[in-house]
């Protein structure tokens, strides 16, 4: 078996939740890191600072906005400046709005499919060749649930999320012969600021507290009616990236309190 533990990885979306979580499980398994997202220089260095004193591996930063493709060859080429070629992409970065389709913002729209879903495709196209000269690589893409399944008042998150699905068994179909793998994982309720808009709506509406708002959120989609820590995914990806997992590619991973299997 081959251990790849000292594989550069690029994390979008970093400096928050889930992929902060993530960041933080391959760096302490030894894997140096590209950090990324929408935080001020400052701290943006502080994170990679503490990221390489915490775990001893070298870590990158970069704050390039990935609405568009020159953003995302801009991470791409600052993260082959801090680290090398990337070897481990795990697409992260994410954004929610919600409204009902006919009254859904074009703006919004644009915005959540250029983030959720186009950024995955540009940073997977332009990391895939070094990955294929390479002989190895992972591509792991954060989806959802909502890759899955539907939910009213989300038409351009699901849309976004059912295309990086598909996405993601396209990279594992294509690549298949150069050891890389490409997996989506879909997370139901994650305790992380994107849900937090959503808990407040409940909260404001009903006239009750947070807590009962979340319980309400969880509990109307989850059979298990909590919400999953973001370090169960780092788990996952950290497992994804490892020597066991070599064969497993094109597959799409819930881990959702049991959302989906109803
Ligand atoms: N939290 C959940 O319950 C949940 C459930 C399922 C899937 N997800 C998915 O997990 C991923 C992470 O979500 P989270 O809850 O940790 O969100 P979060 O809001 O905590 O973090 C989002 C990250 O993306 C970055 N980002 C946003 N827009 C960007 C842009 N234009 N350019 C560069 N970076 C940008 C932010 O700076 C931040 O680092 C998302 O793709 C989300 O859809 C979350």
């Amino acid at each position: 078996m081959q251990r790849n533990n000292n594989k550069p990885a690029l994390v979008t979306g970093s400096t928050s939740g889930i992929g902060l979580a993530i960041a933080h499980t391959l760096a302490r398994g030894g894997h140096p890191v590209m950090l990324h997202g929408l935080a001020d220089p400052q701290s943006g260095a502080r994170l990679q600072r503490e990221f390489a004193d915490s775990y001893g591996v070298s870590c990158g930063f970069s704050d390039a906005d990935i609405t568009t493709e020159g953003g995302c060859q801009q991470l791409v080429a600052e993260t082959r400046e801090a680290l090398g070629n990337t070897a481990i992409l795990v697409n992260n970065a994410g954004i929610q709005f919600t409204a009902a389709a006919h009254e859904f913002p074009a703006e919004q729209w644009h915005r959540i499919i250029a983030v959720n879903l186009s950024a995955a495709f540009f940073l997977a196209r332009d990391v895939i060749p070094d990955m294929r000269a390479e002989g190895w690589g992972r591509v792991v893409n954060v989806a959802s649930v909502h890759g899955m399944v539907a939910s009213a008042n989300k038409a351009a998150y699901c849309a976004a999320k059912h295309g990086l699905v598909g996405l993601t068994k396209v990279l594992a179909l294509e690549n298949a012969d150069s050891g890389i793998t490409a997996n989506a994982i879909c997370p139901g309720w994650v305790e992380t600021p994107l849900i937090q808009p959503q808990i407040d709506a409940i909260a404001s509406t009903e006239g009750i507290t947070g807590d009962e708002a979340r319980a309400r959120l969880v509990g109307e989609k989850q059979p298990m009616p909590r919400t999953t820590h973001p370090e169960a995914i780092g788990a996952l990806t950290l497992y994804l990236c490892g020597e066991f997992a070599d064969t497993l590619t094109g597959a799409t991973l819930p881990v959702d309190g049991g959302w989906t299997a109803q």
